[in-house]
């Protein structure tokens, strides 16, 4: 829902400047020069001379005015050249390039407004897409909340192969951990976020090694977790033993809802510190690696 908002506010966003830009390209064309204003009042001037019922006879009396204007000021600029003078300042108006853009959507704005509009279309795609992959999903996959199925079943089955139940959507074992060893569990520190698990009788344990990330496999033989990469070696609640780690494998918090275990992947904690053996098991055969 939340996705879905920010989309949807993502994708108006964009709509708007589009229109926001459009609007001012627009409101730009409609103006005109002074240069079109001025010939356009010419025009309309010469338009109603042709309406008069005398147009013929102003016209010759206007070509005739000009003609004698045109005469007077050419001899003027030929006495002025004679005597040496500057000649008479020319009234005529100084020419100036028509602007095209008051012409209406040239080629270039219509080309410069695709460019702007699809690069905002495609920003607001962009991140929408970002937020949507970004975005924590509340359940199911890695990540959020992830049932296991039935926690008796998955009991009976560790104790019936004596492996821990891996639960491959949450990358984690599930192993048994002794309800006898909780005080001891407390007394070393463990987070308040895997007790409840722990009172249940089973821990979570996130299968990367805390060493360089290596998945950690189980050892049948030994009973315990023993990392191929380095030699880290962990007990069967995840607690190390040995090998060059910094700490415990990392645990993931779980509750029991109905019966049904669910593994809360949005939350994974350090393991416990170098040292720690709140269940005192040692190896039970022969190591692995
Ligand atoms: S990655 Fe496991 S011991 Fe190095």
């Amino acid at each position: 829902m939340a996705v879905a908002i920010a989309i949807a506010a993502i994708l108006i966003a964009a709509a708007a400047a589009v229109l926001l830009t459009q609007g001012r390209l627009r409101s730009s064309v409609g103006a005109l020069s002074r240069e079109t204003r001025r010939r356009d009042a010419g025009s309309a001037t010469t338009s109603k001379a042709v309406k008069t019922p005398d147009a013929a006879t102003t016209d010759e009396h206007d070509e005739e005015a000009e003609s004698a204007g045109a005469r007077a000021r050419a001899g003027e600029a030929r006495s002025s050249a004679a005597s040496g003078l500057p000649a008479v300042e020319s009234t005529a108006a100084e020419w100036s390039p028509v602007d095209e853009e008051e012409l209406g959507v040239t080629r270039r704005q219509f080309f410069n407004r695709g460019i702007v509009a699809g690069i905002l279309f495609a920003t607001a795609g962009f991140g929408a897409s970002a937020l949507a992959f970004i975005w924590p999903s509340g359940k199911g996959g890695f990540g959020g909340k992830i049932s296991a199925g039935k926690l008796a079943d998955i009991l009976a089955a560790i104790d019936e192969k004596k492996a821990p139940f891996y639960v491959p959507e949450a990358r984690s074992y599930v192993t048994r951990y002794p309800t006898e060893d909780i005080a001891a569990a407390k007394k070393a520190g463990y987070p308040s976020a895997i007790l409840p698990s722990l009172e249940d009788g089973f821990i979570v344990e996130y299968q990367k090694c805390p060493h360089l990330g290596c998945r950690v496999p189980w050892c049948g033989s030994s009973q315990w977790f023993e990392c191929p990469c380095h030699g880290s070696k962990y007990n069967r609640v995840g607690e190390k033993r040995d090998g060059p780690a910094p700490r415990g494998m990392s645990l993931v918090a779980a509750e029991v809802s109905n019966g049904d275990l669910v593994i809360n992947t949005g939350i994974i904690l350090p393991g416990l510190p170098i040292g720690t053996d709140s269940t005192k098991q040692k190896p039970e055969g022969p190591s692995c690696i």
